[in-house]
């Protein structure tokens, strides 16, 4: 198991720099195969997930080179059919091939994603769509398997019981553009990452039109070819790296930090007392600039406030004097991340999708285990505000997100290291 080990208490100052967005990059991986001759992708980020994402490409036929930060994908010999239970079950975006399937190969057989740490994520909302496009669907053995003769548009509504779906949005998106007629998709989200994505569908000659609205109209065409696109910064890292300057009392210059689609969390982090101020080349974030007040927060879709900054500012805000409340909309039962904070020394009661956190004077470390990408990320804000020293245990979660995370932390004044040893890193029993 890998950990990371950190020695907290001391305030992060300097410039960090932000990488390519993980949750832009793997849409636009799975459109190149909608694609008649290979894309290039910059600026992609070096994770995890989008190790994942090339891995189930290349399953499906697909070629993929991937060096500094540039991605060639040539979808040539995208010919297979399936994408199965190991890959899918790695990460669940692995989903978003299933439009590039369909619209391409008439045919998709990929493993259902299943449950994942921040709660049940049904994939309802895609197959909906995929079945207003015209396609026939069926679960077997843990498969969805779907088969059309021909996509064709149609008019439809994509919102559930949580809102727009990000996932949804983007696949069924990805079908239509190659489906004939018109697809209009009402209670499509409007996120940062569906926006990049439609830019890079019309770059390769798709019709779309309201991208960033709820109404989404898609033009279906012959066909689409390949690109070159750059992937926007990303803004979880970005807010996560926001956070760390806040609970730290630090000062970092965030640089290429996409503040533009930061409103949100930049809004609610001035709120509590946090100052920011542009400096050309980033954002420079204080959090030494004067006292802290309690807050309020709703998760929401974009653009209100993100569900994957929650816990990062669930654990600035055990810092902060005074009572907050964080309301979960998106996923409830995202809270995992609030009891291993409480071992770091925060006061934090979770009831109903409502966490009630009193701040603390100080946190102090511990051994913590991480539950999913984003509560990875709370625990190591945390752990450098702690004082004394914070394990981080189950870190792989982290590597699914956050490219370098410790040399860019260490860069900017933490002491922050990662240390491996010989337990398997799903050891269902804690070391400590
Ligand atoms: C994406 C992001 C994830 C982020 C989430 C919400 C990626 C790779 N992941 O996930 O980091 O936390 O958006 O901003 O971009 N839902 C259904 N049925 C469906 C699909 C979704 O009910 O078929 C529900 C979900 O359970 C959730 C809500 O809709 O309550 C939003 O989920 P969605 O926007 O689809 O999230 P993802 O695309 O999976």
């Amino acid at each position: 198991m890998q950990r990371i080990v950190i020695n907290g208490g001391k305030p992060l100052s300097g410039r960090v720099p932000v990488s390519g967005s993980k949750n832009a990059t793997l849409p636009l991986m799975a459109a190149t195969l909608l694609g008649r001759s290979p894309s290039v992708i910059r600026n992609v980020p070096d994770l995890r997930d989008v190790q994942t994402m090339a891995d189930v490409l290349r399953s499906l036929g697909a070629t993929v080179d991937f060096s500094e930060h540039t991605m060639r994908i040539d979808p040539a010999g995208f010919s297979n059919t399936e994408a199965p239970y190991d890959m899918v079950r790695k990460m669940r975006a692995s989903i978003y091939v299933m439009g590039p399937m369909l619209a391409r190969l008439r045919e998709a057989k990929v493993s259902l994603p299943g449950g994942c740490a921040i709660g049940s994520r049904p994939v309802d909302l895609h197959l909906k769509g995929f079945q207003e496009l015209g396609a026939d669907i069926a679960l077997e053995h843990g498969y969805i398997l779907a088969k059309t003769n021909g996509l064709r548009g149609a008019e439809f509504n994509l919102s559930g019981a949580a809102g727009s779906s990000v996932g949804a949005t983007c696949n069924v998106v990805m079908a239509a553009c190659l489906a004939s007629g018109t697809t209009v998709i009402r209670g499509a989200a409007c996120e940062p990452d569906v926006v990049e994505l439609m830019d890079f569908l019309t770059k390769m000659g798709a019709r779309i039109e309201g991208s960033g609205t709820s109404t989404i109209t898609v033009q279906g065409v012959e066909s689409l070819e390949g690109i070159v696109h750059s992937v926007v910064s990303d803004r979880i890292e970005a807010g996560t790296f926001m956070t760390a300057a806040a609970i730290t009392r630090g000062d970092l210059i965030i640089e290429n930090c996409p503040s533009m689609h930061m409103e949100a969390t930049i809004s609610k982090m001035q709120e509590i007392g946090v100052v920011f101020e542009d400096v050309g080349d980033g954002l420079r974030v204080r959090g030494n600039a004067g006292d802290f007040r309690r807050t309020d927060i709703q998760t929401a879709t974009y653009p209100g406030f993100p569900t994957d900054m929650q816990a990062q500012l669930m654990a600035f805000l055990a810092t902060v004097p005074g009572t907050s409340i964080i309301k979960e909309t998106i996923y409830v039962d995202r809270f995992l991340h609030a009891a291993e904070l409480v071992r770091l020394g925060a006061s934090i009661r979770v009831l109903s999708g409502i966490a009630t956190i009193e701040g603390v004077e100080r946190l102090s470390g511990a051994p913590v285990m991480a539950s999913d990408l984003r509560a990875s990320a709370a625990l190591v804000v945390a752990g450098l505000a702690a004082e004394g020293t914070t394990i981080v245990n189950r870190v792989y979660h982290i590597d699914r997100g956050y490219e370098s995370i410790e040399k860019k932390l260490r860069d900017v004044g933490a002491t922050i290291a990662r240390v491996s040893d010989n337990e398997p890193d799903d050891a269902t029993t804690p070391p400590f």
